[in-house]
Order: C-alpha cells, then structure tokens, then sequence
C-alpha cells in the first residue's frame, strides 16, 4: 500500500477514477439516499482497489458491462478520521457498478425539516463535502490529487428542484426503471417525482462535488451569474441586490490570473445553518446567508470564491497538508479583486482584520506549533479540527512578501505563468517553490523560502498593513484600555468591519461594567451584523459580563456558522471557574444540536470534551 494522503485510503499504485456516473434518489422521510455509482478508471486494473467511504451501506458491485458481481469487502475497521476502507477486487475491469445508500447521519450532508428553512413549508438538504466529506455520500478517492468528471441523475419530489456544482442538462419525468421502487411511502412514488440531470465535464477534486435540493428559485444578476435562493422573494431580492457587482469582480479576476473557465459562476445562499462563509463549488459557490447585510463584505466572500476559481479549483493542492496553496493564495487574489473594486482602504482593512487573526491563532496553536506552519503534519489529524487562519493569513503574508521583493508587475506576471503551467492539476508545496525558484531566480537568497514554508509562527518579514484608517482604528482600541470610549464624531463612518477591527483589539477582558458602558451608547449586541455581534458577544463572555449570556444564547440558535460557534462555545467554556457558562455551553448546545450540520455538530463536540 503506498498512500498519498494521510486522509485518504487511496492508494498510488492503483488507477485513479477519472468519471463517476451518479443515480441518486432522495428519501427525506428517512435522509437517506438510494444510489448508485458508476466508476470509470484511467485503466482496466486487476486486483484489489482501495475507495475511501464513511457511514456508507454498500448493497453490490457488479462489472459494468457484464453485470457480473464484483467481490468486494468493507472493512468492519472504522477509522475516526479516515472512515471505512471499501476493497473491490477487479479483475482486469475498468468500469464497475456500486450500489449503496448513504446513511442519515452523513457527515457532508444537512437534512432540514421545513420548519428549519427561511420558506417553512419544504424540506431542503444540501452538502458540504470539504475536507473530507464527499467519501460519505458516494465511495470514491477522496482525496484532492484525485480529480474526476462526473454526471448525477438526481430522483426528488416534483415540488422541488436541484442544484449542483456541475451544468444543469434537464429536468424530466422518472423512466420506469426510476420508478423510486427503493421507498415504500406512496406520497413518494413516481409520479409525485422529477429527475434532475447534470454533468460536469471538467475534472475535480472530490471535495468540490455539490448539491442542494429544496423548494429553490433564482434572479438574474449577470450575464453568466444568478443567485439562487430559498423561494421566499424578500431573500431573494436582498441576495440579488447584495450580489450585483459580480460580474465586475470575474472580469477583475480574469484580468489578474486569466481567462474564467467554469462558463457559468452562481450563487447560492443557503440557510442559516450553512457552516461556512461560503463554499467554492464550481459553477455554484455556496454562502451563507449572514453575508447579505448591504455593505461590503457580502461581495468580499464572493470575490474570496471566485478567487477560488483559479487558485484551488484550478489548481489545487495535493492533500490537506498543502492546504495553504488553496487558502492563501486564495486570499491573495480575494485582496487584489476588493481593492480593485472597493478601494485601498478596504483592502488594507481585511489585511488588517487577517493580520489580527493570524497573531490570534499563534496563541491558540501555543502547544501545538505546528499548526502555525505553512506546510503542516496531518497523519492522524482531523482537518476539522486544526481549520484556522493559518493558511489564509500567513499563506497571504508569504506571498505579499514575494510581491514586495520583486514588484508588482513581476508578480503579477508569475502568477498569470503559475495558473496557466498547472491548471487541472493538483500540486504540493515542493512544486510550488521549484517553479518560484525557476521563475524568480535568486528569490531563495532575499526571502528565507523554507522558514515561510516549514517554519512554526509568524517570520519577521510580515507585515500589517499601512492605512490611515487602520491605524487610526487601532489606536482607538488601545486607548480604550485606558478608560477612552470612542467618541460618536470618531466612529461617524464606520461600518461592519471598523467595528470588527476595533472590537478584536480590544483587550481580551476588561470591567463588565465598560463593556455594557460601550454597549450602551453603539447597540453592538443587537448589531445585524454577525461579525461585529459576535466580536461584541466574545468580549462579554471573557469579560464575565453575564447581561449578554441571552444574546448569545439566541445568536447560537439562530446561525450555524462555525466561524462564530467556534469563538462563543470555547469562550464559554475554556478557563478555570466558568460553571455557569459550561452550564449554559452544555445546555444550548444539547437543545441546538439538531440544527448545526454534522461538521459543525464534530467540531462544537471537540471544543466541549475538551473544556469538561
Ligand atoms: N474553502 C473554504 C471553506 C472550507 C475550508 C470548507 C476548509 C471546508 C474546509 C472557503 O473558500 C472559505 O475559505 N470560506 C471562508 C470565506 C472567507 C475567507 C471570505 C469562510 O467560510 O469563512
Ligand atoms: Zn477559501
């Protein structure tokens, strides 16, 4: 067995899946799937081949051709991070038939009552299938130095539609062999369902594969972009006037690193459960819903993953343990886009906001060096758990760096030559440096290469950004310490991310009593915008301000956003003392536990077991 990544049960000496043909049919009276998978790989192969499945029941294997059954075992072994290893023994065979159902409790997928979405009346599911997910909805190398084309034919009730992160072929009635005869319920027989056809042509990494299903409409909001949302027009609407100036950030970003080559990039918001800030799926980046607030960091997640287009769709890193070639360069390209179309001010704001978190994560990481390297040791690490800044902030300040040593235009050129040599493919840190070092000959003896690379914390030639605003913002925060509450003329013009700025440097716990003085007079509580609430909620918690605990209660029912129920569960409950907050951590967790998405639920279980 030789591996190629720690996540994976791939095995290097086998083929690689190049097409997956998907029959998928959906049972929301159980959440489970009924499904079936055709693999084609690169050669016919004889012999055993290793897929990596989780919370997968497998019914058959049979040659594709022949129908012919295939041995194949699962193993009764289940690894925690890994899942079970699905053997099929081939037997020079390179097409073959898997059928299996996913289980309710798949990792990548949310199932949503109808009284869990925003339109109340539908059920929804959607999945999310980075890290590694995608291996519990259908077998497969799920790992990013596999990439694959696919096709799915997905079975759903006729009152709802899909969408996939591939192109959308047609919508039709079930043939007969598409009857449902997996589901016994009759409200959910053949006639009361659609099949959704889709194909994706371009190769992708496993984790990039999507869908959504539920009761979904759309508004145009560019020539090759719609916004896709629950039917309910109020959200919709908000969605389509936040997202208007798309089009604006795919020419910018094809100005920068080349042509845009998904031919289609929509949008689709999801529920408020949606773990992340937003997904690149290609062709359907998915967001979560606190985005859409009218300013401007709504369309700063878009240009983060359209950003993605190029730098992790494109190109994208081997395994996890390269991450940083997905996220920071990511970053990088996210900053050039806002400053195009949102000013410098802007940009060096989020530079500044990143810059923050990277030193943060410094502290987190104090026992745990690693994680504050570039190029990380992931045998036996759930990438879950160690997702952090990392990779986006110092993956950025490594490659700003690169660009103050050799110019603008120079990097720009690179960056363009960088995309066009390795697109499609997926690549490790080595590889990155040998084509820096090709392209920018003598760049190893101005920057120290392998201290970015392989080093623990934050070099010396990193930078915070240079801003009036900035630093006005942090001087602001550190006059606070001192008793001085920004004055109503000071703060006149600021807007989300001022406030999220200041609130970050504030001193981690200050006097109960000058968080509620703060509160008082600028309503950050109640703000309506989650980033500043959350920022606002962290300092009452640390402060021991106990007049917020019920806005934070309320704030952990109504998002599932890992980005804030990571800092408010492990404030609640890191330190010593804090009964009352364990207490409440325990409690809101256990009555909330159902609406967060099975990633979310994993990573809010690590954080409790590790403080109780
Ligand atoms: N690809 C990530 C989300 C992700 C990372 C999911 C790792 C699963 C595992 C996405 O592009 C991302 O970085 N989202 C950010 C947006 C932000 C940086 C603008 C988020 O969700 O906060
Ligand atoms: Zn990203």
């Amino acid at each position: 067995m030789a591996p190629i990544d720690p996540h994976s049960y791939t095995d290097s000496t086998h083929p690689f899946t190049t097409h997956i043909a998907l029959s998928l049919y959906f049972d929301f009276s159980s959440s489970i799937i009924h499904s079936s998978a055709l693999l084609s790989l690169s050669s016919p192969h004889t012999g055993d081949l290793s897929l990596d499945t989780r919370a997968l029941s497998i019914t058959s294997v049979v040659d594709a051709e022949t129908l012919t059954p295939i041995p194949f075992s699962l193993s009764s072994e289940i690894d925690s991070i890994k899942g079970a290893l699905l053997t099929v023994s081939l037997s020079n065979q390179a097409r073959f038939l898997i059928s299996f159902e996913t289980s309710p409790n798949s990792s990548a997928l949310q199932w949503l009552s109808p009284p869990q979405t925003f339109n109340k009346t539908s059920p929804f599911v959607y999945t999310q299938c980075q890290a590694i997910h995608a291996r519990s909805i259908f077998p497969c190398q799920d790992t990013p130095a596999a990439r694959i084309k696919y096709s799915a034919k997905i079975n759903i009730p006729r009152t709802l539609s899909a969408v996939m992160s591939a192109r959308h072929v047609e919508r039709r009635v079930p043939t007969a062999g598409e009857a449902g005869s997996a589901c016994d319920d009759s409200i959910w027989c053949a006639e009361n369902r659609v099949v959704e056809e889709f194909v994706m042509e371009q190769p992708i990494p496993p984790y990039l594969f999507a869908f959504a299903v539920g009761e979904i409409s759309h508004r145009e909001v560019g020539p090759r972009t719609r916004v896709y949302a629950e039917s309910v027009p109020s959200v919709l609407d908000a969605a389509a006037t936040e997202f208007a100036g798309t089009e604006d950030m795919i020419r910018q970003g094809e100005k920068l690193f080349g042509p845009y080559d998904w031919e289609r990039f929509d949008l689709l918001v999801l529920p408020p459960s949606f773990p992340y800030g937003g997904m690149e799926n290609p062709r359907m980046v998915f967001l979560t819903p606190t985005v859409i607030k009218g300013d401007a960091t709504g369309a700063q997640v878009v240009a983060h993953e359209l950003a993605h287009s190029w730098t992790g769709n494109l190109i994208t890193n081997k395994n996890n343990e390269h991450f940083w070639l997905n996220e920071g360069f990511t970053t990088y390209a996210e900053r050039r886009i806002v400053e195009v179309v949102q000013g410098e001010d802007r940009a060096a704001l989020n530079i500044g906001i990143g810059w923050k978190g990277l030193n943060d994560e410094m502290e987190r990481f104090k026992d745990n060096m690693e994680f504050t390297k570039l190029k990380t040791q992931q045998e036996g690490v759930d990438p879950d758990d160690v997702y952090s800044q990392v990779p986006y902030e110092k993956g950025f300040q490594f490659l700003w760096r690169i660009e103050r040593q050799i110019g603008r235009p120079a990097f720009d050129e690179f960056l363009k030559k960088y995309i066009s040599t390795f697109k499609f493919q997926s690549i490790d840190t080595e590889t990155f440096l040998v084509f820096l070092k090709e392209n920018i000959p003598g760049i190893e003896k101005e920057i120290n290469l392998e201290l970015w690379t392989e080093g623990t914390g934050i070099p010396p030639d990193a930078l915070a950004p240079e801003s009036k605003l900035y630093t006005q913002i942090v001087s602001l925060a550190y006059e606070f310490r001192n008793g001085r509450m920004p004055k109503e003329d000071e703060v006149a013009d600021w807007g989300g991310q001022e406030w999220e700025l200041y609130l970050e440097f504030l001193p981690k716990s200050v006097e109960a009593s000058q968080i509620s003085a703060l509160d008082a007079r600028y309503q950050l509580a109640e703000s309506k915008d989650y980033e500043v609430k959350v920022a606002f909620l962290q300092l009452a918690i640390s402060s021991g301000c106990r007049d917020y605990y019920g806005e934070v209660e309320k704030t952990l029912k109504e998002v599932g956003r890992m980005k804030y129920l990571r800092p408010l569960y492990t404030y609640l409950v890191q330190g010593p003392g804090k009964e009352e907050e364990k207490i409440l951590a325990k409690r809101v967790f256990a009555e909330n536990r159902a609406c967060y998405h099975p990633i979310a639920q994993g990573v809010v279980e690590a954080i409790l077991s590790k403080h109780l």
